[in-house]
């Protein structure tokens, strides 16, 4: 296996569960520990209670040696211990194991005597100054007759007799937490493949077709999660995606129609032409044809051109104090033609004689001449055409008004996409669709806004702002 989420998961949790058992077992440990000792103590205390009397009766010619170590010797084979008797001056008389004989004799106590003979216990652990080989707990306590110190009983139990019933408990808890640490794998592995792999390899499946071209690919993952929370904008990051995508192949088919027609028809007019069909008086009205198709072309293609540059922001706009009265008086005089012939009535309303706003002039005075074509191309024969400025705020607001049929509500949004003509049969003619485009990513280049709306009783008005300087 790669290392995956599995396996961290699993690596963090075993470390956790193995700190947290380290943890119980230390615990367990120090508390066994002084348990088991205070036990054999109590244990040690209450074989005194036998041993005592025997060695007095001993010491007092009572009972014989052979019978004093009887009773040391059960008693030491009963609890599992060494017992020796040491005398009131330190000198041991009696052990309950045959190898200890040869300590009979020596002098065993000596600075420990003044604290036994005041009636104090002693507890010791280690190997008893180098006897033992094996560490060996030892108690010490002294034996009175009356109150006369009369000897002392010294036991010694292995560490290793009182530790042992402690190991098999660590066994135990090493054993369950491994078992812990392996229920948990199983657990986490289930928990971790439905709440966490199985998601993302699905959104990473899905990334990769995306990649691959299918951008209708989405995931499906209901979780109320921070996954689910991941696959809801996956998918919405796909639709727009999608969206992009669709956008790009309609704009090509566009394109690709609008240059086709005319195409088609120059095509038509010069064939016609070359192979005779067309008479010779006719040559001169089919090649007037042929070349306005060819301006239609040369207007798309730069219309097209334009857009594109705008869109990919290579266009950097050169951003200057501009006088926008200037442009819109400018742009109006250019109209002239047209205006007179379609007997239009223009009334311009600016805002004093200068308005100086940041932009670039060549692209306002496409905004102007673009939305000025739109209305002298939908103002009725000797209708009304208004242009304003004003001034809010800090911006200007300019206003074009051309009276003449609404646009729909339905169509109004799409206006500004690129190739929308609403009126499809009767703009074909003259109109590419991308002027309200190149409008819009002229104005949104420069940070400003643009809208539409249709007026009462009829007429449609067109209104963008810039900012002053
Ligand atoms: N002043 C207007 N009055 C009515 N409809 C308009 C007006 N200006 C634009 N439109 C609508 O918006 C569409 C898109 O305009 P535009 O992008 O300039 O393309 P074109 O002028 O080449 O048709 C037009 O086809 C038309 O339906
Ligand atoms: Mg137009």
């Amino acid at each position: 296996m790669r290392k995956g989420l599995f396996s961290k998961l699993i690596v963090t949790f075993s470390v956790i569960i193995a700190v947290s058992f380290v943890i119980v077992a230390s615990f367990l440990s120090y508390w066994f520990d002084s348990y088991s000792f205070n036990q054999r103590k109590q244990d040690l205390l209450k074989e005194t209670q036998f041993l005592g009397p025997a060695a007095v009766k001993y010491i007092e010619g009572d009972i014989s040696s052979e019978k004093l170590e009887d009773t040391i010797g059960s008693i030491a084979g009963y609890l599992s211990a060494d017992i020796w008797l040491v005398d009131s001056y330190g000198y041991v008389f009696a052990v309950s194991r045959e190898d200890d004989k040869a300590l009979i004799g020596n002098q065993l106590l000596t600075t420990e005597l003044e604290e036994l003979r005041a009636g104090g216990n002693i507890e010791k652990k280690g190997d008893y100054n180098g006897y033992f080989e094996m560490p060996v707990h030892t108690f010490e306590v002294p034996v009175f007759d009356g109150d006369t110190f009369q000897c002392v009983i010294i036991m010694h139990t292995s560490m290793a007799d009182i530790k042992g019933p402690l190991e098999s408990v660590f066994e135990i808890i090493w054993l369950s937490a491994l078992l812990a640490i392996i229920l948990s794998s199983v657990v986490i592995y289930f928990v971790s493949q439905r709440v966490l792999i199985k998601p993302l390899q699905e959104i990473n499946y899905a990334a990769d077709r995306i990649a691959k071209g299918e951008v209708d690919k989405r995931v499906v993952i209901k979780a109320k999660d921070e996954i689910g929370e991941l696959a809801e904008s996956f998918n919405s990051m796909a639709d727009a995606l999608e969206e992009v995508e669709n956008k790009r192949r309609e704009f090509i088919s566009n394109v690709s129609h609008e240059i086709r027609s005319p195409i088609t028809s120059i095509k038509g007019f010069i064939g016609g032409i070359l192979d005779g069909v067309v008479p010779k008086e006719k040559h001169n009205y089919y090649l007037t044809i042929a070349y306005e198709e060819i301006q239609r072309l040369t207007r798309l293609v730069n219309d097209l051109l334009d857009l594109s540059a705008i869109e990919s922001g290579q266009f950097r706009l050169r951003i200057e104090e501009v006088d926008i009265n200037e442009i819109i008086r400018q742009t109006v005089i250019r109209f002239e033609p047209k205006v007179m012939k379609r007997k239009v009535k223009v009334d311009v309303l600016l805002q004093g004689e200068k308005l100086m706003v940041a932009g670039d002039k060549d692209r306002l005075t496409q905004v102007i001449t673009n939305l000025l074509d739109n209305s002298m191309k939908y103002v009725p024969v000797s209708g009304n055409i208004n242009i304003k400025t004003v001034i809010k705020g800090s911006k200007a607001v300019v206003t074009i008004f051309n009276d003449g049929p609404h646009i729909p509500e339905a169509e109004i949004k799409n206006i500004w996409d690129r190739f929308y003509k609403a009126d499809k049969a009767r703009s074909s003619k003259v109109s590419t669709g991308l002027g309200l485009s190149i409008v819009r990513s002229i104005l949104t280049q420069l940070g400003e806004d643009v809208w539409v709306e249709n007026k009462e009783p009829k007429g449609v008005v067109f209104t963008f702002t810039l900012k002053m300087v």
